[in-house]
């Protein structure tokens, strides 16, 4: 096998990257996303803002492209996202309180039925709790109460009993009280029969600071019942790049690497985008960034022979 894409497939993982719209325009990016990856992630036009720009109307033209390339490409799709607080359209907040469970299940049901058949995971809701483990007080949260997660996840099943059903967040990816909370979750979850097959560890990490109880916590959550995935996966650094920071960061790709494949319910990875040149990062944390295994010029970096030989590349 040639590409990291071969390699995890040989090791009936996937390995993939998010992708977004914007980028597409770039035929060098497109031949990289096109031919180095098995599993590709719509990292913005799935989501809600989107999907269902106003009540009751939907719009999928921009993820249906990124959908239809992935197939073209022989690649699997990981939906991102149903119900998520950030990346609502206004009128959301605006729903009458005894109408918002319907809204959030109608949205389901309509965007999973879209898409039945073409995406085997989906992130049904992300980023619920707090770091503490108490529950984010969402206008899911406010105007529906607790029970929101249950009720999306049951929605999402009906629309697609095929799909594998997520729940997916960040700073779970070590032992604590975030994750803690989330396993509780899953665990009350599978007890009564609610329908979840999967936690997504984003997995936005920092260079030298990879959670040490990583690979335990993906395999408390795994000895629950569930899959476990790393679904948006970066390591940023202070910048400028230098050796020994990409030195640093290459192996800290290759030890999170190992921790998904010593699972054996650790069903793949995602990078959240594959180049530096698209990357999320400086424009949330300035001064950071150079995050991805692909530099600005798709050059690749240390990090990606780390993750190249990870999954057993020679
Ligand atoms: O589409 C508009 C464009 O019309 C406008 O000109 C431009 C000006 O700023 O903004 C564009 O929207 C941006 C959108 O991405 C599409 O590019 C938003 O401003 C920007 O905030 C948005 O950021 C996205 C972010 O989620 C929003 O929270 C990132 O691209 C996306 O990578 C990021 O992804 C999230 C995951 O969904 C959940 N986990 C964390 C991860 C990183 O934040």
């Amino acid at each position: 096998p040639a590409t990291l894409g071969e390699l995890a497939a040989a090791q009936g993982r996937y390995f993939g990257s998010a992708t977004d719209n914007p980028e597409l325009s770039d035929s060098q990016y497109t031949e990289i996303l096109g031919s180095e990856f098995g599993q590709i992630t719509v990292g913005n036009t799935m989501k809600w803002q989107y999907t269902e720009p106003a009540r009751g109307q939907f719009d999928y033209a921009d993820a249906d492209a990124i959908v239809d390339l992935a197939a073209s490409h022989g690649q699997v799709v990981r939906g991102h996202t149903l119900v998520w607080h950030n990346q609502l359209p206004g009128w959301v907040s605006s729903v009458p309180d005894a109408e918002l469970a319907d809204v959030m299940r109608d949205h389901i049901t309509d965007e999973v039925g879209h898409f039945r058949g073409q995406v085997v995971q989906w992130d049904v809701v992300n980023e619920a709790f707090e770091e503490d483990g108490s529950r984010r007080q969402s206008v899911f949260q406010q105007k529906i109460g607790d029970g929101y997660i249950a009720e999306a996840f049951r929605a999402a099943r009906a629309a697609d009993p095929d799909a594998k059903l997520c729940y997916n967040d960040y700073n779970i990816e070590g032992i604590g009280a975030k994750s803690d909370a989330v396993y509780e979750m899953v665990r009350s979850f599978l007890a009564e029969g609610v329908p979840i097959d999967c936690v997504g560890f984003q997995s936005h990490l920092i260079v030298g600071q990879v959670p040490a109880s990583f690979q335990e916590n993906l395999q408390r959550f795994a000895d629950l019942g569930v899959d476990v995935a790393l679904t948006e996966l970066d390591i940023r650094m202070e910048l400028p790049r230098t050796t020994d920071k990409d030195t640093r960061q290459a192996a800290d790709y290759a030890t999170v690497v190992e921790d998904c494949l010593a699972v054996s319910r650790c069903l793949g990875i995602t990078v959240w985008d594959y180049t530096d040149k698209y990357s999320w990062i400086p424009s949330v944390f300035p001064g950071q960034g150079a995050a991805l295994p692909y530099d600005e010029n798709f050059g690749k970096k240390p990090a990606y022979d780390a993750v190249f030989a990870a999954l057993g590349g020679e």
